[in-house]
Parts: C-alpha cells; structure tokens; sequence
C-alpha cells in the first residue's frame, strides 16, 4: 500500500511532525513581526503606517518577487523603536515556536534596518539578547544569534556595522548576508566576512533564492562560508550539487517564503524532496513567518502533504536542523536521540 493513501499515515504523520524537537535555522527575526503587533507599535511609538487596519496589511502581503517583499518588509520595521519593542518582537516568536517544539533557534537581524533609520545598534541588540536569554531560561530554548549584512548597501556600510557590533561579540555567533540579492554577487563582501572569520564568526549567506548557481558557488568560494540560506537554485548545477553533497554543507530552505516569493509556483515544486534524495542536508524553516504565511511546523506540514513525505523524511530534516546547527556536539547528540526516541515510539504499534 502507498502509505500516502492512507489518512491514519498522514495523522501519524501530523502529529509526528507537531512533536519532534528541531531547530530552526533561517528566520529574520523582524519578519516575525505580526500585524497585530506592528499596530500595537506604531500606536505605542506614534508611528505612522499606510495602512487602515490590521486586515489591509495582511492584504498587501501579495509579492510577485523578493524586492516586492523587502520593501514592506522594511517598512514595517520602522515601527521598531524602543528596546522593548525589540524584546517584545523577539520574545513573541519565542513563545510561538516553542507550541512548535523548536528547541534551538538561530536567529537573524538586520541592524542596518534600524541604524540607517537612526536607531541605535546597542539598543537592538539588548533587546533581542534579554528576550533570548529569558527565552533559554524560561523556555529551554537555545539559541545563536546572526547578525546580517544588507547586501543591497555598500561594503563601507558592512564594516561599519561589524564596527559597531565589535563591543557585543561575545554574543554575536555568526554574520550572514540578505536582502536584495540579484545584482548584489556575495563577492562584494568578501573583504567583510575575512574580517568575520578571522574574529572567529560562523558565516552564513543567502544564495541562490533568486540569484544564479555562480552565487551559491561565490559564497562557497570566495565568502567561505559553513552553511547556505535557501539554495534553491544550486539544483540547476549539477557540480554544485556534489560539491554540496561532498562537503556537507546544509542549506536552509523555506517553503512557504519561496511560494510566496514565487520562487517556485506551486508548494509542491518546493525542492525539499529533490534535496533529501540527492543527499544534500536540507533543513524547513520560516524565514519571515508573518510576512509569508506560517511559522516553521507550517513549512513542514505543506511540504509533507505536497511531497508525499514519509516519517523518515520528516525525522531526516528534523535530524538535518540539529547537525547542521552551530550546536556544540553534545547538543546535536541530544536532539537526535531525543527524533530518534519518538520515531521508535511512532513505529509501535497502538
Ligand atoms: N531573502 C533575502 N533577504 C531577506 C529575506 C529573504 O528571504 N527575508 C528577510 N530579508
Ligand atoms: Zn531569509
């Protein structure tokens, strides 16, 4: 029997997907930003939106491409003000993942977004640090934070920002690269992620979402870094895809933010499948979840009803979020053994 034809498989299958433990890896922290909440800001900072009510954003969140996103999505930033606004924000989506049971997060922020506004870089980062330290303590929650360069601004503007982040990193784990990214090669910030890696920072970089394999190929090559933020169009090289497999490199794919991105057409062209098969280390995340329709057990759940996932595949990318974490070893350990449990319990028989 196909196990997709069966609905008590795709029950399992749900509940499966809604108890593993993961972690999530590819998520702007300001595209957690719910409507609800961005009104609650504007009010509370006296914030002008172009919007009527908390229905018309969720309205205008139709995008034909990434550019059409990043601009409301750098729009609804602005009602980011205080520090508490940063803790509020943070400690939301905490509070939602974990009814997910995201056990680790690795979390993104764009501090150009609120510097070039005139927010001051030292009043993010507290917040966002004292919603991830109560979110560990309170939550169990484990976190890393990234902290991403703009790439459709300049190399100067990179540097100075990894300036400013210089007091803070002790609790700065890694840089990544996002924004615009067709037109803007990785190459230009190879200068700024060698400072990176010297400082002893994990590099990430968004490649390949829109842009061209030769992007996915620069990040490798020329930035050099540990893990690779979408991917999607490095299927299109087939040395690209061994040079992946051979070296392990895990990529962050988001199903949901590709559909609504039209990065791919249909959910059920999400290269997660073609991924798993090819041996490459995929992983679901969310990427912007306000912004493109779900939080990451939403991903998971659109992926595995349209790609006719099996439990092993589910337990593959939740084991695939953990490796390919910035996790300690013992950590990681701890995350499969803890899949590796509920899969043995799932194949018992009720
Ligand atoms: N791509 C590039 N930049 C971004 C994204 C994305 O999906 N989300 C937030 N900034
Ligand atoms: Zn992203």
């Amino acid at each position: 029997m196909n196990p997709v034809m069966d609905q008590s498989y795709n029950d399992k299958r749900a509940a499966f997907i809604a108890a593993v433990p993961k972690a999530e890896l590819h998520l702007h922290i300001e595209g957690s930003l719910e409507p609800e909440m961005m009104f609650a800001l504007a009010r509370r900072n006296g914030v002008e939106l172009p919007y009527d009510s908390v229905e018309a954003v969720s309205a205008a969140y139709q995008f034909a491409n990434l550019q059409e996103f990043l601009d409301l999505y750098y729009l609804g930033m602005q009602v980011l003000v205080e520090e508490e606004d940063f803790y509020d924000l943070t400690m939301a989506y905490l509070e939602r993942v974990r009814r997910d049971n995201v056990r680790h997060v690795e979390i993104f922020f764009d501090p150009q977004g609120h510097t070039e506004r005139g927010i001051p870089f030292d009043r993010v980062m507290q917040g966002i640090q004292r919603a991830l330290d109560e979110g560990r303590d309170r939550l169990g929650i484990s976190y890393k934070l990234i902290m991403c360069f703009l790439r459709h601004l300049s190399e100067e503007s990179a540097f100075a920002t990894l300036a400013d982040a210089e007091p803070w990193l002790t609790k700065i784990d890694g840089v990544g690269l996002d924004s615009g990214e067709v037109g803007n090669p990785p190459e230009e910030f190879a200068r700024v992620f060698e400072k990176c890696r010297d400082l002893g920072l994990k590099l990430v970089a968004h490649a390949g979402e829109e842009g061209p394999p030769d992007y996915v190929w620069q990040a490798l090559d020329t930035l050099k870094i540990d893990r690779i933020d979408h991917g999607n169009r490095a299927l299109e090289d087939a040395a690209l895809v061994e040079r992946i497999v051979a070296d392990g490199y895990t990529l962050t794919v988001c199903p949901l933010s590709n559909l609504k991105l039209c990065v791919i057409d249909d959910i059920g062209e999400s290269p997660v499948k073609t991924m798993l098969d090819q041996g490459i280390k995929v992983t679901v995340n969310s990427d912007d979840p306000s912004y493109f329709g779900g939080y990451i057990n939403d991903n998971y759940h659109a992926v595995a009803n349209a790609l006719d996932l099996t439990i092993e595949e589910i337990a593959a990318l939740a084991a695939n979020s953990f490796t390919g974490s910035f996790l300690g070893a013992d950590e990681i350990a701890k995350g499969q053994a803890e899949i590796d449990l509920l899969m043995r319990r799932t194949a018992e028989p009720e």
